[in-house]
Order: C-alpha cells, then structure tokens, then sequence
C-alpha cells in the first residue's frame, strides 16, 4: 500500500477500513468525525523529572528520543484498541435487542471510530513519518487476524452479552488509560483526553446499565454472566500492563503519563507499581459496581464477582499459570477443564443463543446511565 502523508490521505484509508468493516448504520453513515481538543487543566508538566516547565506542543520540544518513542507507543496503543472494538462489536447491530440498544451500539462505535481518528491526527501531525507510517497500520491490523496489539482487543464479541460485559469491564479500562493520559506532558495529547472521557463515560454507563437490566430480568442465569465476567476481567487486568514495569517508571518520571487520580494524589508516586496503582483503583471501582448489580440479586443466589488478580492472566508476575479464580494454584493438568468450566463454553453459548433470541433477557433501561 502506498505510505500517505497527509490526514487527508490518511481519512481516505480510513474511509476504506470503514467500507470493509461494514459498519453502515444510518447513525454512523451520517457522522461528521472530526478532532476535539479540549483544555489544558495546567500547562505546566505535572509529575516527574520536568514538573513545572512549560508543556510541550511539539514533539521537537521533547528532550529526548526515548521520551518521544514512548509518547509514539501510548498514542499508538490507544488508537489500536480503538479500531479494534469497531471490529470486535461490527456484528452486533443484527442482533440488537431494542431500537434504542442498536443506536446506543451505534454511538459507542462512531464514537470509538472518533477516538482512533484523533489519534491518528496526533500521529500524522505531530510524529513525521514514523508518526504517518503508524497511523497507517492502525487501519491495517484487524482485531479478527488476532493482530491488534493487546490481547483484550483480539478477543470475540459474539453476542449482547459480550457487549455489555465488554463495554462495563474494558472500556472501563479504557477510561482509566484516558484518564491517566490525560495528564500527559504533551499537550496535544492531554488536550485530546477531556472530549474523549466525556465520550467513553456512555460507554462504560451501556455496559453497567446493561448488566444491571440483564440480572434484572433474571432471565440469564447468573452462571453464565459469571462467566463472561471471567472471560473479560482478566485480560482488562493485563491491559494495565506489567507488574514492576519499568516502562510504566519511566512514563512517569519523563511527565509522559500519569496517576488515574494524579490532581488529587498529594502522595508522591511508587514508581515500581504504577500499573498495579491503576489496576488497584480499577479494581476498586469495579468491585463497587458490581456491589451495586448483586443488590438485584436473590438472597439464595450466588453473587456476581471478580476474578482473582491471578486467574488467566496473560502478562505479569502470575502470567500463564493454573490459578483458579479465587486465585488457588491448581494442578497444571485440571487447568484446561477448570477453564471449559469457568468460561463461556459451547453448551453456553447455545443455550445463551436460545435465550437472546427472545426479548425478556433484557429488562427495560429505565436506570440512569452513567459511568
Ligand atoms: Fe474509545
Ligand atoms: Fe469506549
């Protein structure tokens, strides 16, 4: 494919990518995508070995080749995942439960299409040809090739439980990483981040409000929503990243990225565990939702939870080992049963199939969606 180097080139592979995925939602067709830049909170850098000197707004500014590969790499990350959900979630809209669910689905997607082309504007404005080069191969990789670049990004969203569950658990996350750029010491990038949380909000609200109307209708056994809990969580845990990561240090000392509450954590920060800083408080946040959906749960049932931090996990210190998901190591033999067990499996799914045919799995939205 021949490399572009304008945005103008780069919208017309982006047009292309569109046509492919098929995503032709009246909704989405009449979208105007445009960049949003928002305010500086400070435009002093925040955190690290550069706190209070002037934010950079060019990339020239920065001190350092290392720093700029980093800041390359986070807005390449983000705007991947952005792109892939696209793919992940593009054959939903034939099985959406309700007019209003198909342009919830709708928002999300164009929404998602947005925040992959704002970063693919900092890209190609911002990094010169390895930028545009980057940019490029956002629109190249495919979630369904299983070559997006994190694992959460290549996995299979086959129904509206998937969705909701996806939507409550990674988009969460994914609030989390905005949040935490969003104090990034390139302003373009911090700029990018307020019009871009505002957006993600709906998202995570969809998938809290959808798993709050799914227990509601009680339809679903809570088993099998346990289940897309323990198909989810885990690889959000990965998208933190890895334990003592040194590049999680670095991010920080160079005022790259931040804490998720960096404006009000007077502390100063643990440089060797900043990723499970952010994991924590996700974790936290998630349980407290959660909390909040086994409130509709009958007392006599089993409540809705977390995985153990060391269950499935793909990266980090408990990385493709048989823990279970209260976090006991099994023996390495019992561990593919235990996860055919413990995860969405055929029999699941056929009988989730059966049942998301119908229209009383989903309760009515008539809670308020919020993040
Ligand atoms: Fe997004
Ligand atoms: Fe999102």
């Amino acid at each position: 494919m021949a490399r572009i180097s304008t945005f103008d080139d780069w919208v017309g592979l982006f047009d292309m990518w569109r046509t492919e995925m098929g995503v032709d939602h009246p909704y989405i067709k009449n979208y105007h995508f445009e960049v949003k830049y928002g305010d500086l909170e400070t435009d002093e850098v925040e955190f690290g070995a550069f706190k209070g000197r002037k934010k950079w707004e060019r990339v020239a500014q920065i001190p350092d080749q290392r720093m700029r590969d980093a800041l390359l790499n986070y807005i390449v990350y983000q705007g991947d995942t952005e792109f892939a959900s696209v793919e992940q979630q593009r054959f939903l809209f034939n099985t959406a439960p309700s007019e209003y669910d198909a342009a919830s689905l709708a928002r999300i997607m164009t929404e998602e299409m947005r925040h992959g082309w704002q970063m693919s504007h900092l890209l190609v404005t911002y990094f010169g040809d390895s930028g545009k080069l980057e940019a490029q191969k956002l629109l190249e990789r495919r979630a369904f090739q299983k070559n997006r670049l994190l694992g959460s990004f290549n996995g299979d969203t086959e129904n509206w439980l998937d969705l909701f569950t996806y939507t409550q658990f990674i988009d969460r996350d994914g609030k989390f990483q905005l949040g935490m750029l969003r104090h990034s010491g390139f302003a373009p990038l911090a700029r990018s981040m307020g019009p871009m949380l505002k957006e993600e909000s709906y998202h995570l609200g969809t998938g809290n409000n959808g798993m709050l109307r799914i227990v509601k209708a009680g339809v679903i056994p809570l088993s099998i929503v346990q289940k897309y809990i323990n198909k989810w969580v885990p690889t959000a845990y990965d998208l933190f990243g890895t334990d003592h990561s040194g590049s999680a240090h670095w991010a920080y000392t160079w005022g790259l990225k931040g804490r998720y509450d960096e404006s009000e954590n007077q502390q100063p920060a643990d440089l060797d565990f900043m990723n499970e800083y952010a994991r924590n408080l996700y974790i936290r946040e998630c349980q407290g939702l959660l909390d909040r959906i086994n409130k509709l749960v009958p007392e006599d049932r089993p409540k809705l939870f977390l995985p153990d931090l060391k269950f499935n996990r793909s990266i980090g210190d408990y990385a493709n080992q048989p823990f279970d998901l209260q976090g006991h190591l099994l023996p390495a033999e019992q561990f593919p049963a235990y996860l055919e067990a413990h995860l969405p499996n055929a029999a699941d799914k056929e009988m989730l199939n059966g049942l998301l045919k119908g229209r009383e799995w989903l309760a009515e939205r008539e809670l308020k969606t919020g993040a």
